[in-house]
């Protein structure tokens, strides 16, 4: 019979592609929505309800025998904003699936980010959220997954940053030195789908990337995008005070229209940060898990 798994974030850029890639796979998916849903598809019911109502989690979760837990906030002014998402959000989701007395294993994706908690309060969360899970899992499985920036169709964080390479220009955030690393996010959804099924698991962080040894450097984006668009690619250094000065006017303009700003002072340490290198080591020899899209070749073929 097929197995069923609970998915928290199915309506966001990542969790569509992590549905869609169970329900190839054969698995029957129960995906949380905060909104009327219509697109329907066999073997996949949407349970209406968010985080902060703990009858909708139970719902979510009655029958699975995993959980993907994938929504998240990304955005916020405030540290509270992300300690109710990503911590008791986080929580309160595990306490339901410890309930229902039938989930297996849950994997919380988290971020590269919780690898430095100090950075931001995005990255505090994170690592509080997956400190607290397990601590709370006991007898279920739990999984923590640490992607870096992921890109793919549908994002659009990172897309207006890929289609300025591709354009000749390349806007750079911190020091010359820094390492970066994507993953897309095809690879993504493929390693959560591995990880289900897998014969044994670990509950250490995994990161995750597209496997580019050490990073990328701003210098090895300039050649890639250069090679891609077989034309000439400037990079242009942000200053810091402009991006605390574009933080500030975000943060200010987000409280009179009601959405949550990208870009706050908080954010900023985490992107000018000098190493966000990542390593698949683990879920490589855990599970054989190995990213098939790189950055050069998502470029090329436009895949983002
Ligand atoms: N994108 C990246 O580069 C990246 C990298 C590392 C880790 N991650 C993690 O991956 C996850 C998904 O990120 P994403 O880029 O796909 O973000 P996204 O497009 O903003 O999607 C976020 C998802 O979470 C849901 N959500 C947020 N708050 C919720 C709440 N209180 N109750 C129920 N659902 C809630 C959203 O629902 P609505 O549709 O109703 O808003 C949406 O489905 C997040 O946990 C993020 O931290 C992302």
């Amino acid at each position: 019979m097929s197995k069923t798994v609970a998915v928290t974030g199915g309506t966001g850029f990542i969790g569509k592609y992590i549905v869609d890639d169970l329900l190839s796979r054969g698995f029957t998916v129960r995906a949380l929505t905060r909104t009327a849903r219509h697109d329907s598809r066999d073997n996949l019911v949407w349970i209406r309800g968010s985080l902060e109502e703990y009858g909708a989690l139970a719902k979510l979760v009655a029958g699975a025998d995993f959980v993907v837990h994938c929504a998240g906030q990304v955005r916020g002014r405030k540290e509270a904003i992300f300690t109710q998402c990503n911590v008791e959000g986080s929580l309160r989701l595990m306490q339901a699936a410890k309930e229902s007395g039938h989930c297996r294993r849950f994997l919380f994706i988290s971020s590269l980010a919780a690898r430095h908690p100090e950075l931001s309060w995005y990255a505090n969360s994170k690592f509080v959220a997956e400190q607290e899970l397990t601590a709370m899992a006991s007898d279920i499985e739990l999984g923590i997954f640490r992607p870096t920036a992921v890109y793919g169709t549908g994002d659009t964080e990172l897309k207006p940053l890929f289609s300025m390479m591709l354009r000749g220009f390349l806007p750079r955030f911190g020091t010359s030195e820094t390492q970066l690393s994507f993953l897309h996010v095809s690879d993504l959804a493929m390693a959560v789908s591995q990880w289900l099924i897998a014969d044994r698991t670990t509950v250490y962080p995994y990161e995750l990337c597209d496997g580019h040894a050490g990073g990328y450097s701003w210098q090895r984006i300039q050649e890639i995008a250069a090679a891609v668009r077989n034309g000439p690619v400037r990079i242009i250094g942000i200053p810091l005070p402009l991006l605390k000065f574009i933080a500030d006017m975000s943060t200010l303009i987000s409280q009179f229209v009601g959405k949550e700003p990208m870009l706050t002072r908080s954010k900023i340490c985490e992107l000018t940060h000098p190493d966000w290198s990542a390593n698949n080591k683990c879920l490589f020899e855990n599970m054989n898990w190995f990213p098939r899209v790189s950055l050069e070749y998502a470029l090329r073929h436009r895949l983002f």
